[in-house]
């Protein structure tokens, strides 16, 4: 399987930060945002890695992350958005990068405590439909929120008023070959944007929509508040796996490098 990693968006919940460089760069504790995703990823035993970016400094990216070598990767691709139009369009770029094959997407400001390899793992076994991961959480209204019936969703709302669950879904999705049909098929919801969401209830109303619920903390990172709570747990996570991959990028920049 292979592995996208969200990170675009013009991060104004993160202004002025935001103004200098990309959302996804700005540190949490001892490393920068992106390098969650991207660890829990390879050690899910993925090799092969697309970031999609986009804004005036995508170049940032290159720069950090060079060819991927550092992290174990055999492949660290890129792509380019052009404009803000949401998280479903940022993956459609993915399209020829998953060469028909099941795709683990994660959004590059999702922090999780645990390794998602074992969900991964389920996925793997039975690659058809989608998969996403859900998290009890205290304000679900901040999220997309899963309405299950019996143990299956019936449908996920985005940041509903009056949640139906305390469940949100995270920024960690499975997803096979027929998302790309699905995200060519959307329109723009009210903040002109393609939903995440609505590609999950595309699945769900076909019944093919699965999901985990993880364990440990799961976080985004993408406001003040969340960011500094971020911070914070991964400071006092001790030796959780994922979080403490060895420490990478510490060694000054090559001469003429990206
Ligand atoms: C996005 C998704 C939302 C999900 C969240 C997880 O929201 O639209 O469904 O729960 O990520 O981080 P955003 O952070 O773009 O508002």
């Amino acid at each position: 399987m292979k592995g996208v990693v969200l990170a675009g968006g013009l991060g104004s919940r993160l202004l002025p930060m935001t103004r200098v460089t990309n959302k996804h760069l700005l540190p949490v504790f001892d490393r920068p945002m992106i390098y969650f995703p991207i660890q829990q990823l390879v050690h899910a035993g993925i090799d092969d890695i697309l970031i999609v970016t986009g804004g005036n400094h995508a170049g940032d990216f290159l720069r950090l992350l060079r060819n991927g070598k550092e992290f174990g990767l055999r492949r660290l691709n890129y792509a380019y958005q052009e404009g803000e139009g949401g998280i479903a369009e940022a993956l459609g770029l993915a399209e020829d990068f998953s060469d028909d094959g099941p795709i683990c997407v994660i959004l590059g400001d999702n922090i999780f405590e645990a390794p998602i390899r074992e969900a991964m793992d389920g996925y793997r076994a039975d690659p058809e439909g989608a998969m996403v991961l859900l998290k009890e959480v205290e304000e679900p209204e901040r999220f997309g929120v899963a309405e299950l019936h019996e143990d299956r969703i019936v449908s996920i709302v985005e940041k509903p008023a009056e949640p139906q669950s305390n469940l949100a879904v995270t920024g960690c999705y499975f997803y096979d070959g027929r998302v790309f049909e699905i995200v060519s098929g959307l329109s723009p919801s009210e903040r002109g944007e393609l939903e995440i969401t609505d590609v999950n209830n595309r699945y769900a109303e076909s019944g093919t929509l699965r999901h985990h619920v993880v364990d440990g903390w799961w976080t985004d990172a993408g406001t003040i508040a969340s960011l500094y709570h971020a911070t914070q747990l991964v400071a006092a996570a001790g030796d959780a796996p994922v979080l403490r991959m060895p420490e990478i990028g510490a060694s000054p920049p090559e001469e003429g490098g990206p």
